[in-house]
């Protein structure tokens, strides 16, 4: 299991991903390069953004301003819905590399599976994969049955499918399916925003270790193959968070939080995305 908050996971096609890395949603520009260079002063490794956050600029700052090689990071962003293409796409792809002034990605995915355009989009998402200018691609919020239906035309199988993911939503189905093709999970809203810490099951783990409620959900997690990326702009929480490298959970913890599920999502349906 995991032993540092610079652990790696391989991705299909042998590119190492951070396990752990610092989600910047609904972060202002300021605040975003703020919680970013401190995230990296403190450790972390993966910064996840989108254009839709309309801080790739700022998340570009705080990259350029720290200390760590280029090569040592990983940044991951997202193609909006209004960009699915395969024109758009490549358009916007240029736009958010040159938001963030780098010349190259490591993960770029599609946000949402916009009905009728994901297609269209992936085909993009594979040419900028061949020619070099991302080192993985992947998905956001697909199913099962949208992943098969992408799969059946791709030339290049998504390596990564985020989705919203924690106690209350532990998403079994999608994270078997992605397990079986190879594809990596990644979960978003990994704290349910906050919601489930309170939770009584969690609060008597958290006891036992000496660890906070979040600590033990974003251990679980781990714990269950899946990727994190926790939001925080606060510096303490930016690094609490990250110190989940220095326990474990027993099977029988496991159970307790697998047991809360209630497939209650915070966020929205993706076979209802109209958006
Ligand atoms: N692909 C997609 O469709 C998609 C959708 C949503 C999110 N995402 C990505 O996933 C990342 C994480 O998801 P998220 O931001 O929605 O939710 P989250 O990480 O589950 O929760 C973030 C919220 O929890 C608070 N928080 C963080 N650590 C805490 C702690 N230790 N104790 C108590 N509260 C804590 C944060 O407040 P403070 O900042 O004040 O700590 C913030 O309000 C996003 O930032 C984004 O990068 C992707």
């Amino acid at each position: 299991m995991y032993t540092s908050l610079q652990d790696t996971t391989t991705l299909q096609n042998g590119v190492k991903m951070p396990v752990f890395g610092l989600g910047v949603y609904k972060m202002e520009g300021a605040e975003a390069k703020e919680s970013v260079r401190h995230a990296l002063d403190e450790g972390y490794r993966a910064i996840d953004t989108a254009s839709m956050y309309k801080n790739e600029k700022e998340v570009g700052e705080a990259i350029k301003e720290c200390k760590v090689p280029r090569e040592d990071l990983f940044v991951t962003t997202k193609v909006w819905n209004s960009d699915q293409g395969y024109e758009e796409t490549l358009a916007a792809f240029n736009k958010s590399l040159n938001a963030l002034g780098l010349d190259y990605l490591d993960l770029y995915l599609i946000h949402w599976p916009v009905k009728g355009k994901y297609k269209e989009t992936w085909k993009a998402m594979e040419k900028l994969y061949q020619d070099g200018k991302v080192k993985a691609i992947g998905v956001c919020n697909f199913q099962p049955h949208h992943l098969e239906d992408l799969m059946q035309d791709a030339k290049v199988m998504p390596m990564v499918n985020q989705v919203e993911l924690h106690p209350l939503l532990s998403q079994k189905k999608v994270r078997d399916y992605c397990e079986k093709h190879h594809i990596k999970v990644i979960a978003w809203s990994p704290l349910a925003r906050g919601l489930v810490l309170d939770h009584p099951t969690l609060k008597e783990i958290a006891e036992k270790h000496g660890k906070s409620t979040a600590q033990i959900v974003l251990r679980w997690e781990l714990q269950n193959n899946v990727v994190v990326i926790p939001k925080s702009s606060n510096k303490e929480r930016i690094i609490t968070n990250s110190e989940v490298f220095d326990f474990e959970l027993s099977a029988e913890e496991m159970q307790a939080i697998d047991r809360m599920n209630k497939n209650e999502r915070t966020g929205p349906d993706p076979d209802n995305v109209n958006f």
